[in-house]
């Protein structure tokens, strides 16, 4: 079967021959490719950045934001049939700590984890892929058109469920409200996919929603974020330290641009009893100057909380499915519209190497339903 492989470290991309993989174990299913997301990571992978082939292997297959449809299942697999639509999570567990032998990998405390597509084993820019029950989560066939969102919206789902987990243990109103979110106010840093799918989560759960990206409002991603109900902000005539001036403090800030500077420029935004969550990774090593005091002294006085979040476990493939289930109840095929480009397999070249402004998420076309 064909796949789509870089050569980790290098600009090298090409369709490379793998050997299509079989049911070898009872808990193993088999999935035909449909189509492929293509994100920062992969394009950082194709130009040369962060990524590692298998051992003693010059390639990587890429690929992590995969959809796909159930051909095969092994005899002991039930949450999935021949014929379901199904996705596979990204990464694979150490094999030691507890946080990946609970299936938590999300967690791993030895870092020693691997994950496909992007560190130490082939990814789904392929046919087909094989791998354990315990990965899969079936997309409810209404849901076809817009399954390929759920991998990045389950980046957002574990990154806002780990803010509000810390906010209802620490917050002495939290276990008053069944939803802590409900009427928050929330900031949105950088509209692109992970930001508009994190934005369609916190609008789920009733927040006030503001984001910031530093392109015209009339352009493609304000634009749909104000469909969804948001209000844009932007950065480019509210800078960073001017957003709790002019919009107001932000109960929570969810930081998806990779920006390191203006990642710390915002927290000036943050309200008393804040979380920040940053989901970006930037890149390069350019060394960025700020004031450490003030930043520690505005974190203790305001009992606020800064976290990082990365990747994502099965329960957060779960709560994407559910949300993908929920965004479109009320907003139709709204969510269609953030897949702006579909590239054939053999444009490959194209769908990562070309950025179109008005791109939100670009997928590669593997096959068709049966
Ligand atoms: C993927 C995550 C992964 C992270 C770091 C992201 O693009 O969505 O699954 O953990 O990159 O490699």
């Amino acid at each position: 079967m064909k796949a789509l492989a870089v050569v980790p470290g290098t600009t090298e991309l090409k369709i490379v021959e793998r050997t299509e993989p079989q049911i070898a174990a009872p808990d193993e299913v088999k999935v035909k490719m449909l189509r492929v997301g293509i994100c920062g990571t992969d394009r950082e992978e194709a130009a040369g950045g962060r990524s590692k082939a298998p051992e003693g292997q010059d390639e990587l297959v890429i690929g992590h934001e995969m959809f796909g449809q159930v051909v095969a299942v092994g005899e002991a697999v039930t949450r999935v049939k021949v014929g379901d639509y199904a996705v596979f999570t990204v990464r694979r567990g150490c094999g030691k700590c507890t946080a990946c032998l609970i299936n938590r990998s999300d967690m791993c405390r030895t870092g020693e984890f691997s994950e496909r597509g992007i560190w130490g084993l082939d990814g789904y820019q392929t046919e087909f892929a094989v791998d354990k029950e315990q990965y899969i989560t079936r997309v409810p066939a209404e849901l076809e058109s817009i399954g390929i969102l759920t991998e990045p919206l389950a980046v957002a789902e574990k990154a806002i469920s780990e803010a509000m987990l810390i906010q209802s243990a620490r917050l002495p109103d939290a276990a008053a409200t069944p939803d802590w979110l409900f009427g928050k106010r929330c900031l949105v840093a950088g509209l692109g996919p992970i930001g508009l799918l994190a934005s369609v989560i916190l609008a789920l759960h009733g927040a006030v929603i503001y984001g910031m990206d530093v392109v015209d409002e009339n352009t493609i991603r304000p634009q749909w974020f104000k469909t969804i109900g948001g209000q844009y902000i932007d950065g480019r005539t509210v800078t960073a330290d001017k957003v709790d001036d002019t919009i107001g403090e932000m109960d929570l800030i969810f930081e998806a641009t990779g920006v390191a500077a203006l990642e710390f420029n915002l927290l000036d935004a943050l309200a008393y009893n804040g979380v920040y969550v940053l989901t970006g990774i930037p890149g390069g090593d350019r060394p960025i100057q700020i004031d450490g005091a003030d930043l520690i002294r505005q974190l203790v006085l305001k009992n606020q909380v800064l976290v990082g979040s990365v990747n994502d476990a099965q329960g957060h493939f779960q709560m994407a499915v559910d949300d993908l289930g929920r965004a479109q109840l009320r907003w139709g095929d709204l969510l269609q519209k953030l897949i702006t480009q579909r590239h054939p397999m053999t444009d490959f070249e194209n769908a990562l190497t070309h950025h179109d402004a008005d791109e939100i998420k670009v997928v590669i076309e593997w096959g068709q339903s049966a």
